[in-house]
């Protein structure tokens, strides 16, 4: 069956416009936010799919944040594209397959057995999309680059998609070797690579753009606005690292949760964590960190997560949490004392903290909060007020902790 597809030049961005049709091994699109690479690679999968003679596997680190993304994008491009009659959409187990038989996949790559074994029904894997792939270990690419054997008509195709954050990553050290930073694209008969910012999204509003733009801080300024890879100054906490907690799960008996409203601009976070208290150490088990939750679904996503366990939450507002107990959350106020974020930090930097290896946005967070500096670059004693919705989720968890509270909650 062909589809006969009739779309305009004007529904892309640009500087997108060349990588349409481009069969390049491995394709890396990276740069600052919004500019676009999340929606063009949806845009490209549906076309390429739809044409015929492509199977997509969608991926990212943790499959439990595909659905908010990365499938939302796909869905949201056959809509755009009025191409719903050609594609069955299976929203349960997120499978889309098109009237001519090829399909796009979704997998995390924490599920390693749905990754060896998930199979398109005609044909083979042709193309991997690896979003947000910093998340990623340089094994996990690995892995799944074995998914690219077989036959096939078109040439097969390996994507990562990311914002830039750190030099020191893997990706950096793999690809980036001949990478020119004065130029904005890369080109050899196995790689391509091609950076954008929110310039080339002519998509974006003004109020968008003006966000970026103005962006003062060195380091955020050079990811997030200008698409550059990151150094990092003067980055809050060393203290951490990522480990698979399975095993301190099975045992954890006292716990300590917390949560930092948000809805719009900012995720609602929490965080889910069992305290070693002999050993200082805080195992971070457990994440939730997401946009647009009324507070109903909220209460269902925490009590998934914590059941009846008691959770400290920003006391910035009472009605959310007098709301999260109506729903049957254990929710407490948090008392934030004068000077509590930098009380709360120099606490925290105290432990040794645990990540486990799902919770990617508290990694990221860790990764990324950092002081402000100021224009000879010396940091001063305030950070900036971004990545930090986890860690404020930590300051309330571990509050009573922290001032050696009698009223101390434990949940068991
Ligand atoms: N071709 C397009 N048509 C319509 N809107 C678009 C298009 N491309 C981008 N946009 C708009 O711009 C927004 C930002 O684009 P997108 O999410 O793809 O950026 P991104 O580069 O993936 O950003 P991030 O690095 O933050 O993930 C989208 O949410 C969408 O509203
Ligand atoms: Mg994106």
């Amino acid at each position: 069956m062909l589809i006969k597809l009739k779309i305009s030049k004007k529904v892309f961005n640009d500087s997108y416009l060349s990588f349409l049709n481009l069969v390049t091994r491995v394709q890396i699109f990276f740069g600052g936010s919004s500019s676009g690479k999340s929606y063009f690679l949806a845009q490209r999968c549906v076309l390429d799919v739809a044409q015929g003679g492509h199977n997509y596997l969608c991926t990212r680190k943790v499959a439990r944040t595909i659905r908010a993304s990365i499938y939302n994008e796909v869905v949201k491009a056959i809509n755009h594209f009025k191409l719903t009659n050609y594609f069955n959409i299976n929203k349960s187990d997120m499978v889309i397959t098109c009237a001519n038989g090829y399909q796009i996949l979704f997998a995390g790559l924490d599920d390693v057995e749905k990754i060896k074994s998930i199979t398109p029904q005609k044909g083979v894997i042709t193309d991997i999309w690896v979003e947000e792939a910093t998340e990623t270990e340089r094994t996990d690419v690995k892995q799944l680059q074995k998914r690219l054997r077989g036959l096939s008509k078109v040439k097969k195709r390996l994507i990562l998609s990311f914002n830039p954050i750190l030099q020191t990553h893997w990706i950096y050290q793999e690809y980036f070797g001949n990478w020119d930073d004065s130029k904005n694209l890369y080109q050899d008969d196995e790689l391509s690579i091609l950076r954008t910012t929110y310039r080339d999204n002519k998509f974006l509003t003004e109020d968008d753009r003006a966000a970026l733009k103005n962006e003062s801080d060195p380091y955020f300024k050079a990811v997030y606005t200008d698409g550059r890879w990151g150094i990092l100054g003067a980055v809050i906490f060393r203290n951490w690292r990522v480990e698979d907690c399975s095993e301190i799960r099975k045992v954890a008996d006292k716990f300590k949760n917390g949560l930092d409203f948000g809805y719009g601009g900012d995720p609602a976070a929490a965080a889910h964590t069992y305290h070693d208290k002999a050993r200082k150490r805080i195992y971070i088990l457990d994440e939730l960190y997401q946009k647009g939750l009324t507070n109903d679904l909220l209460a269902e996503e925490i009590k998934k997560m914590i059941r009846k366990q008691y959770i400290t939450c920003d006391s910035a507002e009472p009605k959310s949490i007098q709301e999260l107990k109506n729903f049957g959350v254990n929710a407490l106020a948090a008392k934030k004392g004068k000077d509590s974020i930098n009380f709360g930090i120099q606490w925290l930097q105290r432990q040794e903290i645990i990540i486990d290896i799902s919770c990617t946005n508290t990694k990221n967070e860790f990764q990324q909060y950092k002081w402000k500096e100021d224009k000879n670059g010396n940091a001063l004693q305030e950070p900036v007020d971004k990545f930090n919705h986890i860690v404020d989720a930590l300051r309330y968890a571990y509050e009573s902790e922290m001032t050696g509270s009698k009223d101390s909650l434990w949940s068991w």
